[in-house]
């Protein structure tokens, strides 16, 4: 070995044992400057050294753009779930059984139940191996390649760890790390995660580990399963396990006996809500392992451990009222208005009711004492509500039967839970909302349109539907003198925004027909079904005029759907609309040449630099000839698609060797031989 080779592994190591000072300890001892020093040299090095690549390398911890499909490895040790407790009676029943079988001194061990997703690692001379989900307990998905980024998991461990074992635990998002993605995915029109459980889980199962690698996840360590444990205690097992280089929670305690395990409960019941992430209760396992085999197994759980469910946190409070909210669709959404309440760390003044079900099912009544939970779920739901605080007087609530913004008489679709109103084209919500949803990214990505515009832009009458935004550009001398009325200031819609719209107007002509099909907002109808529809069909034309049986076919459509699309073009000015939009010249059918071959299956692009169409359009045409398309590049991107101006990505790609093309390159790609 090389002086330079030797400086790897050295660099390998000293990265290691930072990264646990760091996010496993909690105590760096140096800064994050020097740390990011250390960190370039080691990949200036291993990209002179390719032959001391390894999988562990510290470097990798950034993640790769696209993994292939997970695949599913077979359990060592099935991943078996626990028996639930709710109540002190119950757990002291657990006790009693635990004593019969193994007599009267037990020690518990307590920890925290984490609300994640469950992970099991492997190691095999002190190196990751392998990460596997829970799956089925039996078998779960490799999720190794994601498992790599989350800072607190190590890659290589050190002191006495056995040659080859597993240890399992939780991967979860801290509320801090939640919070503030969900905010950005609220700033860019994409769907919230419900709540930080969703969000670790569908994160671990990104195909992108970086993005992964962003997402701060974090992994605490619980448990070893198998025979030849490092010590005679669970407990010890973990000390050792944190000994080697694994974040051990903190939030553990032996109890010497179900008082001390009671009275764990009764305190982190009060104090969960100060935890950085979430929980739903405690565990409690018998600490001593051969105390463990004797007590066994049943056929799904231990008999050596139990969980105690925390009951959801729940307040009563006064409904002041109900508030009907139309959507984009014309769906009409019960809203309670509260007094306000403090429920698990915030202060709630407002509860979905759903639907008009749900209000006949609480048998609401108007001043209401109700009972409001926060769940898993972001918005708090009324659970229940307390008869015996209810006013003589007080009469039920009833579902409005006119809409509340534009009078018209509500309908019910059958099977649906939901009112709606039926008036689509007066109701301003829903040609508001249509609009909105029409110029957003993943529709016809119109920059500049935010809601406030366009309910100027309404009020003024400039546009009174979709198809009126590519009229605008006549109005352009009216656009320049507009003031934003609704804003405080009375800045002018300036010469340079009103360009940059009309731009932005014209180039959405191309984003596609997967795109235009999304953008109409057909009720159901979202992102994969529009790409699905628009492959099938290929052209708007052909769509207008699909049955029943023909839409039905289409991957992923159901029943539902489809008759929402025929009930969308059986009304004359939806399809007046759709013909608007065509003879703007919006792009409405797929590229012939792309439609349907698969020309660039298994290649992956990336598109960068200004190209003479938005990217949503060569995006469109990648995905429907079998390419995948992906935000960076790395040693595995195939192509990358340059436009003028091209920065970072196309140097990045010059380093690495990838193919670089430019647009007509491209064009002669996607051309069928015959052709
Ligand atoms: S021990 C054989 N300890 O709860 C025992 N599980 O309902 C294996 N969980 O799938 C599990 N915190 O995902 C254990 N401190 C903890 C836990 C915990 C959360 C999850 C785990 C498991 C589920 C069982």
């Amino acid at each position: 070995m090389n002086r330079e080779e030797e400086r790897i592994i050295e660099l390998r190591k000293q990265l290691e044992y930072h990264n646990k000072k760091y996010y496993v300890d909690n105590a760096p001892d140096i800064t994050d400057f020097e740390f990011d020093l250390l960190m370039l040299e080691l990949e200036t090095l291993e990209k002179k050294h390719p032959e001391m690549s390894d999988p562990n390398s510290p470097t990798l911890r950034v993640g790769q753009d696209i993994n292939k499909e997970f695949v599913q490895v077979e359990h060592k040790y099935p991943m078996l779930s626990l028996s639930n407790t709710y109540s002190e009676g119950e757990l002291r029943d657990f006790d009693n059984r635990v004593r019969k079988t193994v007599g009267d001194t037990v020690e518990y061990v307590c920890e925290l139940k984490y609300d994640g997703t469950s992970i099991s690692l492997t190691y095999e001379d002190g190196a990751l191996q392998r990460a596997v989900t829970r799956g089925d307990g039996v078998k779960g998905d490799d999720v190794t390649v994601n498992v790599r980024t989350i800072r607190n998991v190590p890659l290589k461990l050190h002191g006495d760890y056995p040659q080859e074992f597993e240890i399992r635990g939780e991967i979860l998002m801290p509320f801090a790390v939640f919070d503030r993605l969900n905010e950005e995915r609220d700033a860019s029109g994409e769907q919230l995660f419900a709540n930080p459980r969703n969000a670790a889980a569908g994160t671990l199962k990104l195909q992108n580990s970086s993005i992964v690698a962003k997402r701060g996840l974090e992994c605490y360590l619980y448990y070893i399963p198998g025979e030849n444990t490092p010590t005679s205690t669970h407990y010890g097992n973990l000390q050792k396990a944190k000994e080697w280089g694994f974040y051990i929670p903190p939030y553990t305690s032996v109890c010497k006996n179900i008082d001390e395990v009671i009275a764990f409960v009764e305190r982190w019941d009060k104090e969960r809500a100060e935890l950085p992430v979430p929980i739903d209760g405690v565990v409690l396992k018998v600490n001593d392992i051969s105390k463990q085999i004797l007590l066994g197994y049943t056929a799904k759980v231990p008999r050596w451990a139990i969980a105690y469910k925390f009951k959801a946190e729940r307040e009563a409070t006064l409904l002041v009222g109900v508030d009907y909210q139309v959507g984009r669709t014309g769906a009409v959404t019960p809203v309670a208005n509260l007094e306000p309440v403090h429920l698990a760390g915030t202060t709630v003044k407002r509860a979905s009711l759903h639907n008009a079900d749900i209000i006949a099912e609480l048998d609401l009544h108007d001043n209401d004492t109700v009972y409001v939970e926060k769940g898993g779920e972001i918005i708090p739901k009324i659970v229940g509500v307390d008869v015996s605080k209810r006013k003589p007087e007080s009469k039920p609530v009833r579902f409005v039967t006119v809409c509340p913004e534009c009078g018209t008489t509500l309908v019910r679709i059958d099977g649906e839970a939901n009112f709606y109103c039926p008036n689509e084209l007066d109701c301003p919500p829903q040609i508001s909302g249509k609009i909105e949803h029409f110029v957003s990214r993943k529709a016809m990505n119109i920059d500049g349109l935010g809601k406030e515009t366009i309910d100027l832009l309404l009020s003024k009458g400039f546009i009174h539907n979709a198809a009126d935004l590519y009229e605008l550009h006549t109005k352009r001398d009216k656009l320049l003198g507009l003031e934003r009325e609704n804003t405080a200031s009375t800045s002018r819609i300036q010469e340079k925004t009103v360009q940059n719209l009309m731009n932005s107007i014209e180039d959405s002509k191309s984003a596609g027909f997967p795109s235009l099909l999304n953008a109409l907002g057909i009720r159901y109808i979202g992102e994969t079904a529009s790409r699905n529809l628009a492959m099938t069909f290929k052209s708007m034309q052909a769509f207008m005029q699909a049955t029943y049986d023909e839409l039905i076919e289409v991957a992923d459509v159901g029943e539902q759907m489809a008759k929402s699309v025929l009930r969308y073009f059986s009304q004359p000015e939806n399809r007046t609309l759709v013909e608007r939009l065509i003879a703007y010249g919006v792009k409405a059918n797929l590229d012939e040449q792309a439609a349907g071959n698969d020309k660039l299956n298994g290649k992956t692009f990336v598109i960068t630099g200004t190209l003479s169409r938005p990217r949503e359009y060569f995006k469109n045409l990648i995905l429907t000839a079998g390419g995948k398309v992906s935000d960076s590049v790395s040693a595995k991107t195939s192509y990358l698609l340059a436009g003028e101006n091209a920065g970072s990505k196309l140097s990045k790609a010059e380093k690495l060797g990838v193919q670089i093309i430019g647009e007509q390159e491209f064009e002669q790609m996607i051309i069928p031989a015959d052709k």
